[in-house]
């Protein structure tokens, strides 16, 4: 599976037909902060989008080689480009700017307003015609609930729905999706806040906790939180893809997870029975791209630790080895240079 993540604060990826500003507008920064410490910016503009057609043409390449393209538009957070197009999505009304810094920001698409939900079931027709994938990724990732918690329109809408929480609000703005992705004969996948699990600092003031159950059939992807976490949403019946973030994410440097690091990991915790295991489906490796300016810097994240991740996904842990994957990894090395990826020193 190649997880596609097509949408974010700094910049919309992927042509939407019935919203065209999303392109036209939220497509572009002007710059882009290099560094924070020196709250340096390079004072370029940034651009860019796929086409729907370029994206079936990358849809049709995977499938050819039998790799599923599970897309990912972010909701309800990490949206300020679509709020920047259609500032009508939020809370306020905006104006809204698309930053060119890095980070989580406190607009989101609004959880009490209509037009938002209609947006987000709009733009997932478009990504099912494009993506036939059985799963639709739905992000739900590190949202901020300083705009709905300021909104009499939220307020409103909580009170009408019986939902006495900003996390409460989250899934079942999430199981409305799911419900729609359902009756289109998808399955949703998200990143584990969409359990209710308030795993960022900023949730953490009792208002994330949740009444709502996240609808049944729903992938989890782990990333964040305790590993036990992993456990207790096995137990309330949902499959989980493993992409802990201190083991798997390759924008991370060597520093923070050495090869060894990335070979050691084991997606499936302690203390789960033979039947809950079978629940972790696999696991997830993640580039993030923020901090990445060439291709050669994001090959030398990527490559020799793909290779560690691919043994950790199908390998039997009785049969790992270091020492073996370390030697043969050689030869791994000299194949992709013949196909240009070229990886110098990257450690
Ligand atoms: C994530 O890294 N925010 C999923």
């Amino acid at each position: 599976y190649f997880h596609w993540h097509l949408t974010e604060d700094q910049g919309w990826r992927i042509e939407i037909k019935k919203y065209p500003k999303l392109t036209e507008i939220g497509s572009t920064r002007p710059r882009t902060l290099m560094d924070w410490s020196t709250r340096e910016y390079d004072e370029t503009p940034h651009s860019g989008f796929y086409t729907q057609e370029e994206a079936k043409e990358i849809v049709k390449y995977a499938a050819d080689r039998f790799i599923t393209v599970i897309p990912e538009v972010d909701l309800p957070g990490h949206m300020m480009a679509a709020l920047a197009s259609y500032p009508e999505l939020g809370c306020t009304g905006g104006p809204y700017e698309i930053p060119c810094e890095w980070g989580v920001f406190p607009d989101v698409l609004c959880g009490g307003n209509a037009r938002a939900l209609e947006f987000a079931k709009d733009v997932l027709n478009e990504i099912m015609d494009i993506f036939p994938s059985p799963y639709i990724h739905i992000g739900g990732d590190e949202l901020r609930y300083n705009a709905w918690k300021e909104s009499p329109m939220v307020r409103n809408y909580m009170k009408q729905n019986k939902i006495t929480s900003p996390g409460g609000l989250q899934v079942f703005f999430t199981n409305n999706i799911s419900n729609f992705l359902a009756s289109k004969n998808r399955h949703m996948m998200g990143w584990n806040e969409i359990t209710g699990a308030q795993v960022n600092d900023y949730q953490r003031d009792g208002s994330g906790a949740s009444q709502q159950q996240l609808a049944p059939g729903t992938i989890v992807h782990f990333w964040k939180g305790e590993p036990e976490l992993i456990k207790e949403t096995i137990e309330k019946g949902y499959d989980i893809v493993n992409s802990y973030h201190i083991y798997t994410y390759l924008d991370y440097d060597y520093e923070s997870i050495p090869l060894q690091k990335s070979y050691e990991f084991n997606p499936i915790p302690e203390g789960l029975t033979e039947a809950q295991q079978s629940k972790v489906l696999g696991i997830g490796c993640q580039m993030w791209g923020e901090f990445i300016p060439t291709v050669e810097s994001m090959n030398k994240k990527i490559y020799p630790r793909l290779a560690a991740y691919a043994e950790v996904g199908w390998t039997n842990p009785s049969n790992k080895d270091f020492d073996r994957f370390r030697n043969s990894l050689n030869s791994f090395i000299g194949h992709w240079e013949k196909l240009g990826i070229q990886l110098g020193e990257w450690k």
